[in-house]
This record gives structure tokens, sequence and C-alpha cells, in this order.
């Protein structure tokens, strides 16, 4: 075994957002409390909604524990269906919808059936960070583009054009395979709006590049942000968009999650069928899980009361958040209008730290808050606050963060 043991590829797999576990545990180990601000897990404080634990229990009880359709039960299918029509006009047919375990498998599966080595995707930066692992992990590259800071991150389309416009004189364009953007975004917690999808509809059909939307967060909108799905502006051409049950329906555990594309194109029906395959390959994903979803998506009195409960409670997390923040002369923050993240931009010149790591290493060590470093997901200077946690404990932390920043100040 001279090449040794493990794969060339497999140097890619790592998740940032668990990279402080080993000393928050220590710290733990040490009768320490420490805060987790790190992971964007609704269900740890606010309770999956009981009609779905209720259908969850029910599928158990009458034993749909075996195999589901492989691509996705059919109530299941069905309840996404009708959520697509009423929410955005959308007319899917059954076999526009593969149900995947949770978006993090439906990142695989796409990646590893478009992907060749030395093949690029366009990724926006600051950007989830899987989305960077599986495609690395695939031989993949990233053409990067830019949210924009200054400009309430939305993405500057004329430097996106640009990079595209080189990438196409320098015969790169053929090797790019997606472009893929977050809306609402982990970790800016920006929706963008109707103008700027428009603009990257027009520009992936122009190049051809196959366009993809994670719209995991499309429920979790506040501030009087109004949500645009890119199926709205990107009709007639390929697409796919990404959702689950992970943040909408408060159900991380269950690792439900949907591949969608809509349209009939050559580029669509190819990939359809291969993610049909894809999903035929590992059987089934959780049958009990699938039923509960499909109640949670059905069950629309249910589920409305349900979200609009948490996202009211997280909007007013944010602002409160953002509030105290925005005390702090060393950090700059956009104030986000959904999901659930916080991404200040960090004067680092100005502070006793290198890098954005050793102030979050410095924030866990001192301040018992575990969060996650910006260069984590490609934007060093900054780091990411999940504001889920009770408004005492994140306002407690906020203040926390602003203590620190003085006493580190150069
Ligand atoms: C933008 C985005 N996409 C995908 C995921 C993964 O979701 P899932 O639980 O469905 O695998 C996350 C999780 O935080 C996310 O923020």
């Amino acid at each position: 075994m001279e090449e040794g043991l493990l794969s060339k590829r497999s140097k890619y797999v790592y998740n940032i957002l668990l990279e402080e576990e080993g000393l928050a545990s220590n710290l733990a180990e040490a009768g320490k409390k420490v805060v987790k601000l790190n992971r964007g897990d609704p269900a740890v404080y606010f309770k999956t909604p009981k009609y779905m634990i209720d259908a969850y229990v029910k599928a158990l009880r009458s034993n749909q524990t075996y195999y589901s359709r492989a691509e996705g039960a059919k109530t299941l299918i069905n309840a996404v269906i009708k959520r697509y029509k009423e929410f955005y006009g959308l007319a899917l047919s059954e076999d526009s919808i593969i149900t995947t375990e949770g978006v993090s498998e439906a990142l695989y599966f796409i990646n590893s059936s478009l992907i060749n080595t030395g093949d690029m995707a366009v990724i926006f930066r600051p950007y989830y960070n899987q989305y960077m692992t599986t495609l690395e992990l695939h031989g993949g590259r990233p053409i990067f583009a830019d949210y924009d800071e200054r400009n309430m991150w939305a993405v500057d389309l004329d430097a996106l054009r640009k990079s595209l416009k080189s990438a196409r004189s320098n015969g790169q364009i053929k090797r790019v395979k997606y472009m893929l953007v977050t809306n609402p975004n982990n970790p800016t917690g920006t929706v963008l709006s109707r103008r700027i999808l428009s603009g990257l509809a027009d520009i992936a059909n122009e190049y051809g590049i196959f366009l993809i939307s994670d719209e995991i967060y499309d429920e979790i909108i506040f501030n009087g942000a109004k949500f645009t799905s890119i199926s709205e502006v990107a009709k007639g051409m390929p697409y796919a968009i990404l959702n689950g049950a992970s943040k909408n329906f408060d159900a991380t555990g269950f690792r439900i999650g949907f591949i969608i594309i809509p349209e009939h194109d050559r580029l669509s029906s190819e990939l359809k069928s291969k993610m049909s395959d894809y999903a035929r390959m590992r059987l089934s994903v959780n049958t009990p899980a699938q039923y509960a979803v499909a109640e949670g998506i059905s069950n629309s009195k249910e589920h409305a009361k349900a979200i609009k409960e948490m996202v009211s409670e997280i909007e007013k997390r944010i602002n409160s958040s953002v509030r105290i923040l925005r005390e702090n002369e060393y950090l700059d923050v956009v104030r986000p209008n959904g999901a659930f993240y916080i991404f200040p931009h960090i004067d680092i010149k100005s502070l006793k730290f290198r890098n954005d790591k050793g102030f979050v290493e410095g924030l866990l060590k001192e301040k018992l808050l575990q969060t996650a470093r910006g260069s984590g997901f490609g934007s060093p200077a900054h780091f990411r606050i999940v504001s889920l946690a009770t408004e005492s404990i994140l306002t407690d932390s906020m203040k926390k963060i602003n203590e620190f920043c003085i006493k580190h100040a150069r």
C-alpha cells in the first residue's frame, strides 16, 4: 500500500463548522459552559412541530418502516408538487422531484453526476462550506464570484459577466458545469432581489450553464424582505432547486431534502434521469420521516402557525443581536433578512489577532462562545454567528463579543 490508505481526494472532506469541537469539548469537560453559536440547527431551539412528530409516530406504528420508492414516497412527492404550485405557481410532474437525505446528499448527487476532474462550477463567496468540499471531493474547481458586502451582499452581475467572458475567451467555459446560488444565504442571511435573480438566470442562459438555487430557507424571511424563487425567473431554461425539511420544517434530524428539476429540455431531462439512478443506487430515504414531512407540508394550517411563530422569534433574535453588535466599532454588520445567521466583518488590523481563526479561537477560550470563522466560508476577516438561541443568551453573548473586541484592541 505504497500510496497510503486514504484516497487523495479525501483530503477535501472537512467540516469547518465543527472545527472547534475538540477545544469546546475540552472546555466542557473542565466544567465550563460553552454557548454554541456555530450550528444552524433550529430543532435544538424550537421543537419540531407536534403534528409532524405525531405523523412520524403514526408512520412507525403503521409499520411504514420498509424501503420507500427510491425517488421518494408518492405521498411526499405530491405534497411537494402542491407546495410549489401554491407558493410559486410552478407546475411540477412527479418525475421532477427526487427526495434525498437532506440537501447534503443532493449536493453529492449533483457533483458526482456532473463533475469530471478539472471541471468547474461558479460558486458565490461567501459560500455554504459544503458546496466547496463536495465540489473539490469530486475533482472540481470553483470559479468564484463574490456577493458584494458594500451592496447588502447582492451579486455583482457585471463582475460575474466579466469572469465568464474571460472563461469563454480562454476556452474554460466548456468545463463550467453549474452555477450554485444560495437564497436566502448562509452565512450572510441575505435574500436576493428579483432583479439579481433574473440577471443570474440571463447570464446562466447566455453561457449555457446549469443554474442551481439552494432555497432551503425560503420561508425564513423577515424584516420586510420579499423572497423570489428561481422558478419565477428561470422559466424555459435548465435549472434545479434544492430544498428540504431541515430549516422551514424545523426537522434537521429527519434528513429529508429535495432536488427539483422543473423543465423538460435535454439537460434537465438528462439530469433528472441520472438523479433517479442515484436514488435507486442507495435504495431509499428514511420512510417514516418522509411521511412526517408529507404531513408537515400538507397540513398547511398547522405549518403556517409553526413557521410564523418561528420566523417572528428569529426576527427578534437577529435584530436585537445586530443592534448590540453595531455598538462595536471593530465589527461591521449587514442586517440579515432571511435564514438565521449574522456574518460580521472583523476589523482585524485594529485587533491583536492575526486572522479570523485566531479571533474565533480566542472568543471560544476566553468567552466560551463557539462561532465559525469566515475563511471557512471563503470570506476571511469575518465570523458567523447562529442567532437561534434565546434572546437572553444571545444578548449576553453579543455583549461578551463586544467586551472581547475592546479587550483585544491594538
Ligand atoms: C444553504 C444550505 N444548504 C444546505 C444545507 C444542508 O441541509 P440538509 O440538512 O438538508 O442536509 C444547509 C445546512 O445548514 C444550508 O445552510
